[in-house]
């Protein structure tokens, strides 16, 4: 019995994967959280953020399950429209839409062809709305046209060509200027981007460089980016950068070519996400805390003495750790049973992914009685 319990839960923890959710705004700067323990929320603009009243419940039909790893999310700004890629393990290459002004949702059928969704760095760029993604050494594209609801004629991934980066680059790649950065590039010097320039396809030669108003750099290391966006819908000139071990948040401007070192978050996560307004930057970390730093473009003395906040009202709405009678109540039953949390053996299931794990629980258990039976 020992051994068949131990191959089941091999079985089990090898065929599933954890479940993401991700933060993103809408195009009015509604803070919208998609998958937070099992449902979708609005936590409105950030001057509701500080309210213990929960966020709104906007959990729609036709939703993705947030049962992917790996989640991302992208605002269309023009066509006020979020896409997600990896929100379905079973159609991981489609690409959902929701509709933020009708609260809508659609799944964008997509031919992947050579594009490796489980391994990539993408933005979406925002005066075409056309995805960008460095894939297996490739640059790919994935043009959204203006589309806040699905077509019926299914889009492509287009393998544009090979980035001149070597083999084995993890892609870290923030937007601004209609040129994407790529940070972290073997051989380039810490505080220096390489630049791939949109409108020409062009990946500029020469790495340039951002530094620092005391002459330092920021590292040369794997991290977390996303672009601050214009609140009159014109391209993005800064982006924010943080580095694996939380150690700092750095605000990239393009138009000046400087950084500004700001508060490192509070919560140190290597595996935390971010999504950046107008005037906040936010993280998601991996046990579905939400917190934030207001930001104001061009406002060093306050953007320096900024400190990272709870988004309390997406707390009150999705507790990061008592959520489990929430989300096991089977009032969110729309999460597939399918997600697990990282190890079978693990007591310190995070509360993003705990309705999850109580599933999860209730699957070992019937394999241990299966097993029990069968023996
Ligand atoms: C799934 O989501 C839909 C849309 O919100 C909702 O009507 C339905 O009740 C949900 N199902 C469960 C089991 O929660
Ligand atoms: C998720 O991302 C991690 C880190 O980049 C990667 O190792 C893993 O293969 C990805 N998983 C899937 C299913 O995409
Ligand atoms: C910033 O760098 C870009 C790209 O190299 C360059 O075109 C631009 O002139 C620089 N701007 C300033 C203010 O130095
Ligand atoms: C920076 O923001 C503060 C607080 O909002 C404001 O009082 C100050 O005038 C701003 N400074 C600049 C240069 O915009
Ligand atoms: C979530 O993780 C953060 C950082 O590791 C930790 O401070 C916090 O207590 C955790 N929250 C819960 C509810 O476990």
């Amino acid at each position: 019995m020992f051994l068949l319990t131990l191959a089941s839960l091999f079985f089990l923890s090898s065929a599933t994967v954890r479940a993401s959710p991700c933060i993103t705004f809408d195009a009015n700067w509604n803070l919208l959280a998609f998958g937070l323990n099992g449902k979708d929320w609005n936590a409105g603009t950030q001057d509701t953020w500080s309210s213990s009243t929960a966020a709104t419940d906007i959990t729609a039909s036709n939703r993705p399950p947030f049962d992917a790893a790996n989640t991302t999310c992208y605002l269309s700004q023009y066509a006020n429209a979020i896409y997600t890629i990896n929100a379905d393990s079973k159609n991981p290459s489609s690409v959902y839409i929701y509709n933020a002004a009708a609260k809508s949702w659609s799944m964008q059928a997509v031919e992947a062809g050579s594009f490796d969704y489980t391994s990539f760095g993408a933005i979406l760029d925002h005066d075409t709305n056309v995805f960008y993604a460095l894939s297996q050494g490739n640059l790919f594209s994935l043009d959204m046209g203006l589309l806040n609801a699905a077509n019926s004629t299914p889009l492509n991934w287009v393998n544009d060509e090979q980035a001149p980066y070597p083999s084995g680059y993890v892609p870290v790649m923030a937007l601004a200027q209609n040129h994407i950065h790529f940070l972290d590039v073997p051989s380039v010097p810490a505080g220096s981007a390489d630049i791939f320039v949109i409108h020409y396809s062009y990946f500029q030669p020469q790495p340039q460089a951002y530094p620092l108003s005391d002459g330092s750099t920021f590292p040369a290391t794997y991290g977390q980016v996303t672009s601050f966006f214009q609140a009159d819908n014109t391209v993005q000139q800064e982006f924010a950068f943080i580095p694996a071990d939380s150690s700092a948040t750095y605000i990239i401007n393009v138009e000046t070519n400087t950084t500004q070192a700001l508060a490192a978050p509070t919560t140190k996560d290597s595996k935390a996400t971010y999504f950046a307004g107008v005037t906040a930057l936010v993280q998601l970390t991996s046990n579905g805390t939400v917190s934030y730093l207001p930001y104001l473009e061009g406002n060093t003395s306050t953007n320096t003495a900024a400190t990272w906040a709870s988004v309390s009202n997406l707390a009150t709405a999705a507790p990061p750790s008592s959520s489990s009678s929430s989300s096991s109540s089977g009032s969110s039953g729309n999460a597939s049973g399918t997600h697990s949390t990282t190890s079978p053996g693990s007591t310190t299931a995070s509360g993003a992914t705990l309705g999850a794990s109580v599933q999860y629980s209730i699957l070992v258990t019937c394999v241990l009685c299966l097993a029990a039976f069968v023996v």
